[in-house]
């Protein structure tokens, strides 16, 4: 009987091939969408960075990583010659805090935390304001790259009077009024600076992706695709200059059209913070994985399965971790469909993804369902993933090294009066 469940929950969390190429084909369509004058419901946010690492930049900088497992305060050394040394300190950010209903709790606690850092990494006071990335991983509009207004949290995290505002701003004015020596000048989401920070070590880097709390990649466009972007560029920027895009993927088919949702993704959305936003992530992504496996057994608890007893017994034992493997491996699948529509985009057909994350890093066999999944969208024929063109790499530090390169590049911009 366990195993008639079991093979019940094998159809609610098997993705078949043909269902993943019809997700990456309406994938498409929809970042095509997000990039033209009307949008869409991926917002395709231009990230202002509209070059490419060298790899020779350097100098030090320091970092703030927010919306992944923990808030990251970060000094990085770029050697200048691809290579980077980095100092960090992990600050828990107290649970309560992400829906806090007092905004400055959030950005005090940033403050200090970045505060602390500097005072034991820089013991004797500094001579000038020392420059700083922000990480800021949730969608955030930007005209320029040292602003990011929220447009809407993500991940569980719910604060009033953020959405619609400048967190540059938010933070720099904490930051001013601890007269910490230190100045903002540049909002770099989580894919962007894996993207940045894989290509200053890595030409091969086609995209950043991030599999971790949430789901999301990054890419360059070129400035003439994005419609959206027509009148609203700097005078020195010509129509083929490159430009990093922070997808927000994880916003895809919002409209319910392709994903193949069950009674337990319902479920999540239902009693969700944000019901109806974020489809694509809450099917793929670590803030949702272990709800998704504490729905399922519940359920079978329910139905008198599991759990009878304070014991487990082996059969009980084996359907849980059964249970586990289709959700980590249908979560790598759907999460390949993102990568695919923007190889296919792009018309890449050849390259690394810099992947990074909780969920990349830890979960059992995801790496490689991942590597699968993008096998059974592209139907190559082998079954070695070291053969296949698009290969997963493991990404370099993106929201530090990332978001050290970024601000490097900015600087050079501003001393060249761009
Ligand atoms: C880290 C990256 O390793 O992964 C961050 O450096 C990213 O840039 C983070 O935000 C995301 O992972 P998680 O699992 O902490 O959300
Ligand atoms: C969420 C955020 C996005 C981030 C991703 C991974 O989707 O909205 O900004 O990149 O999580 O951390």
């Amino acid at each position: 009987e366990l195993l008639n469940e079991i093979h019940g929950y094998e159809g609610d969390f098997t993705v078949p091939a043909e269902k993943l190429q019809a997700v990456t084909k309406h994938f498409i369509t929809e970042l095509d969408k997000g990039l033209s004058k009307k949008g869409g419901n991926i917002p395709m946010i231009p990230g202002w960075v509209m070059e490419f690492p060298t790899g020779k930049e350097s100098g030090d900088y320091l970092a703030i990583d927010l919306g992944g497992t923990n808030l990251r305060v970060i000094l990085i050394k770029l050697g200048g010659d691809r290579t980077f040394d980095s100092t960090q300190s992990k600050y828990k950010l107290p649970d309560e805090y992400r829906t806090t209903k007092n905004r400055d709790d959030l950005f005090n606690f940033i403050a200090k935390s970045l505060e602390n850092f500097i005072a034991e990494q820089f013991p004797n006071g500094v001579s000038k304001p020392l420059p700083l990335g922000f990480t800021f991983s949730y969608p955030a509009s930007q005209d320029k790259i040292n602003e990011g207004i929220l447009q809407r949290w993500t991940k569980g995290f719910d604060i009033p009077n953020v959405e619609g505002h400048d967190v540059v701003g938010l933070l720099q004015e904490k930051i001013t009024e601890n007269k910490i020596p230190v100045e903002v000048v540049a909002l770099i989401n989580d894919t962007t600076g894996t993207l940045v920070a894989s290509l200053y070590t890595d030409s091969e880097t086609k995209m950043g992706v991030i599999f971790g709390t949430g789901v999301n990649g990054a890419y360059y466009d070129v400035c003439s695709d994005i419609e959206k972007l027509q009148g609203r560029l700097p005078a020195d920027i010509t129509n083929d200059s490159p430009m990093a895009i922070n997808c927000e993927y994880g916003s895809f088919d919002n409209e319910h059209v392709v994903l193949p949702r069950n009674r337990f993704d319902i479920q999540i959305d239902e009693e969700s913070p944000r019901p109806g936003q974020q489809a694509f992530e809450k099917m793929s992504s670590g803030y949702y994985l272990g709800e998704l496996l504490r729905l399922a057994l519940l359920e079978t608890y329910n139905k008198g399965f599991i759990f009878k007893g304070i014991k487990t017994t082996v059969p009980e034992r084996k359907l849980i971790r059964k249970l586990s493997e289709l959700i980590g491996i249908r979560s790598a699948r759907i999460a390949s469909c993102g990568v695919a529509a923007i190889c296919q985009k792009r018309g890449y057909e050849t390259g690394h993804i810099a992947a990074d994350g909780s969920v990349y890093n830890r979960y059992p066999g995801f790496k490689e369902a991942a590597a699968e999944g993008l096998r059974a969208i592209y139907g190559w024929e082998k079954a070695d993933p070291k053969t296949y063109p698009i290969q997963y790499v493991s990404a370099e530090d993106g929201s530090g090294a990332g978001a050290a390169i970024i601000a490097a590049l900015t600087q050079k911009r501003l001393a060249e009066g761009k």
